[in-house]
């Protein structure tokens, strides 16, 4: 296997990829960040290499990725680390992979397709539970050919994510906060948040009829990916997200704040009031796949419900790393889709104690 660097080590979701894959045999870790201290305390009881780097230099970069195989990327904000990382990756023919949820970071990386596809390296972003989860599911249902060339609305809808850490409140701050992307045959616009809601039943975890609002997951990009790699036509791809009753008081808030974030004093500000919220408990996650046929009936309508979505996400990660660690090179040369990557991998699902179907 090659060797697996691991960026962003000591983060939360950085450290449950590290004690997952250190669990598995045959592989070769090393830790990675821009912490020694942080570093040599995480990698000490594990007996792991450590490399301290910071991503404003790219030779310390290359320097820091030398005889790596595959750098997985759990460092974010990605708008900071995405495009950095993944071009060093490019120039030392290492395979990238990540966590990114981010819109903007997502388009810099797949803008490096062309560069990695000559340098035989793969790019793949989102390997975490948005977009993968419904990327996983989108690809698996290509694969067995349930899904007919044309097709009415793909949505994905999240229920309402309780308890983020620090790092995912940043990112979602980051993020554009006034406007949604949306997939219209095939055509990506925008609209702007709280105009377009949908009613959910997200199943026995969380029973009754539930707003969802539309969001800008990047679960989006990834099944207009998917789709269109088969030659499937949507007439509308769209993420939404659980937001309650007050909805659409919240998107006006998120429209009005976000001027906010161009001030110099609001990203410090922003990372403090995330660094407070660190501590709470992560509640389960349902992601929902609802697919209709072009007369708009209902297709497929998936659930999954993730126990513990941190977890989920970093067994998504390891098994992306562990994929590309192990790849026939030609196999995933250039950007390539975490569903696409992953498909077939249906022992994920239920090797993941954390991940329990419900179909219907
Ligand atoms: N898509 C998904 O489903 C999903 C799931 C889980 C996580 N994520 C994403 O993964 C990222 C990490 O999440 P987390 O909860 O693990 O966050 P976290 O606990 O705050 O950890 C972030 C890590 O990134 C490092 N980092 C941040 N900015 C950096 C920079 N400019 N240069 C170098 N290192 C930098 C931090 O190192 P320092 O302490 O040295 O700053 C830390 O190690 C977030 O962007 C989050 O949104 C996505």
């Amino acid at each position: 296997m090659r060797p697996v660097l691991i960026y962003g080590a000591y983060g939360r979701t950085g450290r449950l990829i590290v004690e997952q894959a250190a669990r598995l045999p045959g592989w070769r870790l090393i830790l990675a960040g821009r912490d020694p201290g942080r570093l040599a305390e995480l990698a000490r009881p594990l007996g792991l290499e450590t490399r301290a780097f910071t991503l404003d230099r790219p030779e310390a970069v290359r320097d820091g990725l030398r005889e790596v195989g595959v750098v997985v990327n759990a460092a974010g904000p990605y708008a900071a680390t995405a495009e950095r990382l993944a071009k060093s990756a490019i120039r030392v023919g290492a395979h990238y992979a990540d966590l990114c949820g981010e819109e903007a970071a997502w388009r810099q990386v797949k803008a490096l397709d062309r560069l990695a596809a000559e340098s035989r390296v793969a790019l793949v972003c989102g390997a975490a539970v948005t977009p993968g989860l419904s990327a996983l599911l989108l690809a698996s249902l290509v694969a067995r050919q349930v899904l007919p060339r044309f097709l009415g609305e793909v949505r994905i809808v999240l229920s309402r994510p309780d308890g983020l850490g620090s790092g995912s409140l940043r990112t979602l701050w980051e993020s554009s906060l006034d406007r949604v992307l949306v997939v219209r045959q095939g055509v990506e616009r925008t609209v702007p948040v709280g105009r377009h809601e949908h009613l959910i039943d997200f199943g026995a975890t969380r029973p009754g009829p539930r707003i969802a609002m539309a969001a800008g997951l990047v679960d989006t990009l990834a099944v207009a990916d998917t789709l269109a790699a088969a030659a499937i036509r949507a007439d509308g791809i769209c993420s939404f997200v659980e937001a309650g009753s007050g909805s659409r008081w919240l998107a006006d808030a998120a429209a009005w704040a976000a001027p906010l974030r161009t001030l110099p004093t609001s990203r410090p500000m922003a990372a403090l009031a995330a660094s407070l919220l660190d501590a709470t408990p992560v509640e389960p996650l349902v992601v929902a796949l609802q697919v209709e046929d072009p007369w708009r009936a209902p297709l497929v309508d998936q659930r999954f419900t993730v126990p513990e979505p941190y977890s989920a996400s970093a067994a998504i990660a390891v098994a992306a790393a562990r994929l590309l660690a192990q790849a026939q090179p030609e196999s995933v040369y250039g950007w390539k889709g975490i569903g696409t990557l992953l498909r077939g991998q249906s022992e994920l699902a239920t090797s993941m104690d954390s991940l329990e179907p419900i179909s219907r």
